[in-house]
């Protein structure tokens, strides 16, 4: 094993060296404050591996992603989500039978405790559902036991319920009575029934809209460190139930300068479009830092989010096949073109990343835009939960996660009698 060498005040210290199956190489610092009392410094963590993972590989240069080894292309054509799920969080792709009773389990969790309908007629009718799904994920909690004998089975329910959970937030929303979820039905085909049937009259499937969900909930399953990922794994590590990691991950997802990126863009474009859709002033705007182009840039690609292109690729077929037409579609295409052939951000490698596009084809899809960001959670927990199981169940044990401060405050001083 090679090392990195650290010279500090005439001091050398040998740093051990760890290497990827991928060729990435990373310097590790843990025992460097017990030897030196030194610390790294590392604002927004952006050179810093907090744990080593066999999940997610990505090469933000090449614009690679690729879950447990499979490129991400190949997945998003051949699979189906629940599929991805068991991927992602039990490492290896399920026989026909594992699959079979997978789906079958997903299925038979899907209802939720009768008492849970009381919470949501507490919230008034402005609530986002983001903040519904939070709490209502925390409160599973109050129902099923963190015990080791149901860390399978609780796993199993937050992502059978997560999609009736989502639903009827939409529901209470809009005021419409909730729909239960069906046994017959695929994930997607539940999930779309419980947001848009209603008693009144018969629901028609739509395999286009399956197609597309299951799509999008592929594309968002997983990203590695991202920063609601990173939240998990430190809530996880603090010993804190699968549930109450995942409400946290849902808080840390809702801002838009991640997940709550994608209802962010939809309001960008309406508002170009509201100002008569000159993008060249909207873009001057950008340079001048007045406002960010929602949907651009990433803090690990530097090139094609491979998530943004194929989802611009689905918009059309999509749109095609609902036969739709969005001004939206039109003018994020325009803003992309324009954005790419500016200085500004070519020499900041800014490209469009995964929110730029999704939107738009929610919104296509029928589901509202402050729905966006949990359509973003329901896809990236198998991701959340894969984590949170990888550092649960590493042999080598794992630390609570506590990183350290460089102190620049006040030096002690007298708190004076008054
Ligand atoms: N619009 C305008 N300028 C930008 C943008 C943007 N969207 N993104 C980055 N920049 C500029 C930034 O001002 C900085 O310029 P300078 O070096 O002159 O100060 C430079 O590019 C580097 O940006 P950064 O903020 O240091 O990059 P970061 O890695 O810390 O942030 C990001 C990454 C995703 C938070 C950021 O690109 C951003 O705010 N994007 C818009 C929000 C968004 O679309 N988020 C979704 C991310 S993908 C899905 C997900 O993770 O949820």
């Amino acid at each position: 094993m090679s090392s990195a060498k650290l010279v500090f005040e005439g001091r050398e210290i040998d740093l051990p060296v760890i290497r990827g199956t991928e060729g990435e190489i990373g310097i590790d610092v843990s025992k460097l404050r017990k030897e030196t009392g030194l610390i790294t410094l590392d604002d927004g963590y952006g050179n810093t591996g907090s744990c080593q993972s066999a999940i997610t590989f990505i090469d933000g240069e090449k614009g690679i992603l690729r879950y447990r080894g499979y490129p991400i292309e190949q997945i998003a054509e051949r699979a189906q989500f629940t599929e991805v799920c068991y991927l992602l969080i039990n490492g290896h792709r399920p026989t026909n039978e594992q699959l079979s009773k997978y789906r079958n389990d997903l299925t038979h969790h899907t209802l939720l405790h009768e008492d849970m309908k009381k919470f949501f007629e507490g919230y008034p009718p402005s609530a986002h559902p983001m903040a519904i799904m939070a709490a209502m994920v925390a409160s599973l909690s109050t129902f099923y036991q963190d015990t080791p004998e149901e860390a399978d089975l609780n796993i199993v329910r937050i992502l059978a319920k997560s999609k009736t959970l989502a639903a009827f937030a939409y529901k209470k929303s809009i005021g419409q009575p909730i729909v239960y979820p069906r046994n017959d039905l695929s994930w997607q085909a539940n999930f779309l029934r419980m947001m848009f049937a209603v008693p009144s009259e018969d629901y028609e499937r739509s395999p286009v809209l399956e197609d597309a969900l299951n799509l999008l909930l592929i594309l968002h399953a997983d990203h590695e460190q991202n920063c609601s990922t990173s939240t998990m794994r430190m809530v996880g590590s603090s010993e804190a139930n699968l549930y109450a990691s995942i409400s946290a991950a849902i808080c840390a997802l809702w801002g838009p300068r991640h997940g709550g990126a994608n209802q962010k863009v939809i309001e960008m474009l309406q508002q170009i479009l509201e100002r008569g859709g000159d993008l060249q002033s909207f873009l001057d705007r950008v340079k001048s830092r007045e406002v960010r182009l929602m949907g651009f840039g990433h803090r690990v690609y530097k090139n094609f989010d491979p998530r943004a292109k194929l989802l611009k690729g689905a918009a059309d077929r999509i749109f095609n096949e609902l036969g739709i037409h969005d001004p939206l579609l039109d003018l994020a295409k325009q803003l992309e073109e324009a954005a790419l052939r500016d200085s500004f951000f070519v020499e900041r490698k800014l490209y469009p990343n995964v929110d730029f596009y999704s939107g738009i084809i929610y919104r296509a899809m029928g589901i509202p835009t402050e729905m966006f960001t949990v359509m973003f959670a329901l896809g990236r927990l198998p991701g959340w939960i894969a984590h949170w199981k990888e550092m649960r169940e590493d042999a080598s044990g794992y630390r609570i996660h506590r990183p350290r401060q460089v102190y620049v405050g006040e030096n002690a001083r007298e708190f004076e009698p008054r």
